[in-house]
């Protein structure tokens, strides 16, 4: 007979900023066993939350793919969209017909993408909307709620009622569509913050937030043609909300910049332009943008 938490077993893959947020929700939430699987190998990592007590992951993360004990019943996925190839033997070790993998991480393509590296396991997107940031190896920095959005389906019903004891906020949506795209622009957005060095703060300059807004609105005219439910009063918002943000807040596609680590550009910027080439939809902006943010992650150290 299984035991409750053979039948709850969730593993973590890419302990970064994100994946070790969930992993002290899911930690919070009840689950004794959250085994941590990356690239590099550390003892223990605490969360920080900004307004609660911190979580210590004690069980440090693993690093040989072949020890990993699948499949499991949960895997949340929070490596960067550009490194999902790389972490391909955590999914092999990881995934039955049974398993949901969470996408923890930004873009619109989650399951077309993930779809080669998961066998027959179900792939969950998500929206996920909390800060957070690793401060050096073994600290994460919480600013804000554990958020998520899902859509409206099973799985997604099943990873809030897993996730919501341990303090995440998980929200369920109708139009699933229309979110991934109004995070998507948000991303977006975030790639001038890359070319300028910024944090957001600098949306608040008026010639920057021109630029945001056409930027914006032609990534809702994208994903209008993509079937969320979005127009540039909805993109106009966007930025109004980026410009209210505390002015020292990054994004984690600004952190990988100043490490001089590759930057997740096609994810959170190149879809743009490839999808607005599918569907006729011009972006101007992002012609200028992508090349740009592709030629700064070249090269990385
Ligand atoms: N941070 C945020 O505030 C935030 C908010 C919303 C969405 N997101 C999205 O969430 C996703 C994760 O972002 P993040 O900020 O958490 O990134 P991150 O801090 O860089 O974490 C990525 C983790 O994946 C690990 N990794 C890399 N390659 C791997 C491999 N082959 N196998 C296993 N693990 C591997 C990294 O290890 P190393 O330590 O060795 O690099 C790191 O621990 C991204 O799509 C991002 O856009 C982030």
């Amino acid at each position: 007979m299984t035991s409750g938490i053979e039948h709850r077993r969730l593993a973590v893959v890419g302990p970064g900023a994100i994946g070790c947020t969930f992993a002290a929700v899911a930690r919070r939430a009840g689950l004794s066993e959250v085994p941590l699987y990356g690239r590099t190998g550390v003892d223990r990592i605490t969360v920080r939350p900004d307004d609660g007590e911190p979580v210590v992951l004690s069980g440090g993360v693993r690093t040989d793919p072949s020890a990993a004990l699948g499949p499991v019943d949960w895997v949340l996925l929070a490596v960067k969209v550009h490194q999902t190839a790389a972490a391909a033997p955590w999914l092999r070790a990881l995934c039955g017909p049974e398993t949901v993998v969470v996408a923890l991480r930004n873009g619109v393509e989650h399951r077309e993408q993930l779809a080669p590296f998961v066998g027959r396991a179900t792939v969950l997107p998500t929206v996920v909307w909390c800060p957070a940031e690793m401060l050096d190896r073994e600290t994460v920095r919480l600013r804000g709620v554990a958020a998520l959005t899902v859509p409206d389906e099973p799985a997604g019903h099943r990873l809030a009622g897993l996730l919501t004891p341990g303090g995440a906020q998980v929200d369920i949506a109708e139009n699933f569509q229309t979110e991934l795209w109004r995070k998507l622009i948000m991303n977006a957005a975030a790639g001038l913050m890359v070319l300028a060095g910024r944090r957001t703060g600098m949306f608040r300059r008026p010639d920057v937030r021109e630029l945001a807004v056409a930027l914006a609105r032609e990534c809702a005219a994208v994903g209008a043609a993509e079937g969320a439910m979005l127009d540039a009063s909805a993109a106009d918002k966007i930025v109004d909300d980026l410009a209210a943000m505390p002015a020292d807040l990054g994004s984690s596609i600004l952190y990988d910049r100043e490490a001089g680590r590759a930057l997740e550009w096609d994810a959170r910027n190149g879809v743009v332009r490839r999808l607005g080439a599918r569907h006729g939809v011009p972006t101007p902006v992002s012609d200028v943008v992508v090349p740009l943010l592709a030629a700064a992650s070249d090269d990385p150290n």
